[in-house]
């Protein structure tokens, strides 16, 4: 089962993929994992990324369209989670197309529903494992005691470049401006799916398990 996970930056989009990995034997794709390691592999392409995303502006179509439809090619495993993709009108088109080629469908676009005020406070709390990438926030999930990540016992803890309230104000402009529209077009395919994404991680990832077991069922 292929699914979409739309929302804004902070909207827990991460958060539940992950989950969703570890319980379902989903595959994760996220074009923003994706987009930071190229950086990190000191690639032309992560050079030339590297400054777009520390601004919050969005990366150009063909590179991310470029960067799903290589992954796409893989094992899917239960299905692939698109996280933070498509976030344009012509991403999301591409994505349909490419979809269609393989014979695959998509079952939903879960839109995770949070209020600004909330993403702020996410983000300038998050901080994730250096290690395994584990996510914690400082209110949220906050680091152990013991300062060992809980997942992998890694000790090193980072802080994206991106999440100071710089660009995160553009990186919000950027959701509303070409990302939100997304929203009344899976809408009109019958496809949206949304979920109260200020519960609490547990919460929502209930909501989620009992939306996918539905489209299963
Ligand atoms: P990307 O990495 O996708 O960032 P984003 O969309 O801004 O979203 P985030 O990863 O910041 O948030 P999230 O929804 O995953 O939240 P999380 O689970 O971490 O993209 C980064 C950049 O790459 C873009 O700005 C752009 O430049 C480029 N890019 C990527 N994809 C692109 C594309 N398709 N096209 C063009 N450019 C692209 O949660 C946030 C925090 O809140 C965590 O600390 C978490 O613990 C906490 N939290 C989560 N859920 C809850 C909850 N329910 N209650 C309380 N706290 C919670
Ligand atoms: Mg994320």
């Amino acid at each position: 089962m292929n699914i979409i996970l739309l929302g804004p930056p902070g909207a827990g989009k991460g958060t539940q993929a992950r989950r969703l990995v570890a319980e379902r034997g989903m595959i994760q794709l996220s074009t923003g994992d994706m987009l930071r390691a190229a950086r990190k592999s000191g690639s032309e392409m992560g050079r030339r990324v590297a400054e777009v995303m520390d601004r919050g502006d969005l990366v150009t179509d063909e590179i991310v369209i470029g960067l799903i439809e290589e992954r796409l090619k893989d094992d899917h495993g239960a299905g692939f989670i698109f996280d933070g993709f498509p976030r344009t009108l012509a991403q999301a088109d591409a994505l349909g197309e490419l979809l269609a080629r393989l014979g695959q469908k998509l079952a939903c676009v879960i839109e995770m529903q949070v209020d600004d005020e909330a993403l702020v406070a996410r983000i300038v709390a998050r901080s994730t494992c250096a290690q395994c990438g584990e996510g914690y926030n400082d209110i949220a999930k906050p680091i152990p005691a013991d300062g060992k990540c809980e997942k992998c016992g890694g000790t090193q803890f980072i802080r994206r470049a991106d999440d100071n309230e710089e660009s995160l104000k553009q990186r919000l402009m950027e959701y509303y401006k070409k990302t939100s529209p997304l929203i009344g077009y899976y809408y009109c395919k019958g496809k949206l799916c949304p979920v109260d994404g200020l519960a609490d991680i547990d919460e929502v990832a209930a909501s989620i398990a009992a939306l996918l077991d539905q489209k299963a069922g």
